[in-house]
């Protein structure tokens, strides 16, 4: 199938590009390399461009379509940025995935897989979350991803555009091959921020709040293994196209970490010791966030593989050490 993935030279997306081409698929990325990087696409033609502008869009499949399915990452994705900016998170990731719809369509898309987020659901009522739990987004990132999925259902009722959206929790990990992985800068995010630690070229680690109503006093979070998370989209991919109705999934292991267990993991698969400071709460963080993933294990036949905490941390470890 020929597949155009936006975002694909991104962390999440560049997985998505490696088990698409590996399953023989056809793959063309549209990114913008804003945040992506070149060398981080394999077997896939690379066009740099904006998922705003319709024409290019157009052009593009013009170009090296028709076709048959569409997968979208490209987005701004920092939680705290889109509480300090709201505009420019719901003019990428909500107008500019309206153009690219729009564009879509109009060239015969039939398929499209959406990258959502944990984030729409907000501070969770009941864990482990379910997809039909309510949507209460606590921010302007998880909003934007919200209301992309509510275009998904109109763009379905006027274009018979047939959709999936995948919910990610706490993505982590890089291919076991080495070819590709995270390199966020900045570094927010919990695992590559310790192993920054643990090489030295962070001075010390933070724990945002040791008072949380949990175990241990530090936030739970559902981590699950890119490289799983790709498969779960090859998979959705082979659902829709096989007649599989839109939906919703959540994609995570359905096993909670928390922040202190991952620090300890580093330290122990790494072999290397980095101070570590115990920091207030981070604003915005819920307590405990762990995913009920059976309806992707039921209906897409998922099965994470590389979702073990040691084997996430050893591959974003193996990763690191190669020097990004
Ligand atoms: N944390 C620390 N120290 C750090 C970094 C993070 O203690 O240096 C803690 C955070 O407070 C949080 C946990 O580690 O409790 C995980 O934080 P991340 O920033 O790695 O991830 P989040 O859970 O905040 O965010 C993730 C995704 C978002 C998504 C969100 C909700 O990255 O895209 O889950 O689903 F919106």
């Amino acid at each position: 199938m020929k597949v155009l993935v936006t975002g694909g030279a991104g962390y999440v997306g560049s997985h998505a590009v490696l088990a698409l081409v590996e399953a023989g698929h056809e793959v063309v990325v549209l990114d913008d390399l804003s945040t992506g990087h070149q060398e981080a696409v394999h077997g896939a033609r690379l066009v740099v461009g904006d998922i705003a502008d319709g024409e290019a869009i157009s052009a593009l499949m013009g170009a090296w379509g028709p076709f048959e399915a569409a997968m979208h990452f490209a987005a701004r994705t920092q939680v705290g940025e889109s509480m300090a900016d709201p505009g420019g998170y719901f003019s990428v990731n909500v107008a500019g995935t309206l153009s690219l719809l729009r564009a879509l369509v109009a060239g015969g898309v039939r398929w499209f897989v959406f990258s959502s987020s944990a984030a729409v659901y907000g501070e969770p009522q009941r864990t482990p979350i379910p997809e039909d739990h309510p949507l209460a987004p606590t921010n302007p990132y998880g909003e934007s991803k919200r209301m992309v999925e509510s275009m998904l259902r109109w763009f379905e009722k006027a274009h018979g555009l047939r959709w999936v959206s995948l919910r990610y929790f706490n993505a982590a990990g890089a291919d076991p091959g080495g070819r590709t992985g995270e390199r966020h800068a900045p570094e927010t995010h919990l695992i590559p921020s310790v192993l920054l630690a643990a090489a030295g070229r962070r001075e010390a680690v933070e724990i945002f709040g040791t008072d949380w109503p949990t175990a241990d006093g530090t936030c739970i979070r559902d981590f699950i293994h890119v490289s799983d998370l790709a498969e779960a989209h090859r998979l959705a991919l082979g659902y829709l196209a096989s007649g599989g109705e839109s939906d919703v999934f959540n994609l995570g292991s359905g096993h909670g970490w928390s922040v202190r267990e991952v620090v300890e993991t580093c330290r122990r698969i790494t072999g290397r010791d980095f101070a570590v400071r115990l920091a207030p709460r981070r604003p915005g963080d819920p307590a405990v966030l762990v995913a009920s993933a059976d309806k992707a294990r039921a209906r897409l036949g998922w099965r994470p593989r590389l979702s073990s905490l040691d084997e996430m941390v050893a591959t974003a470890w193996a990763w690191h050490q190669k020097g990004y």
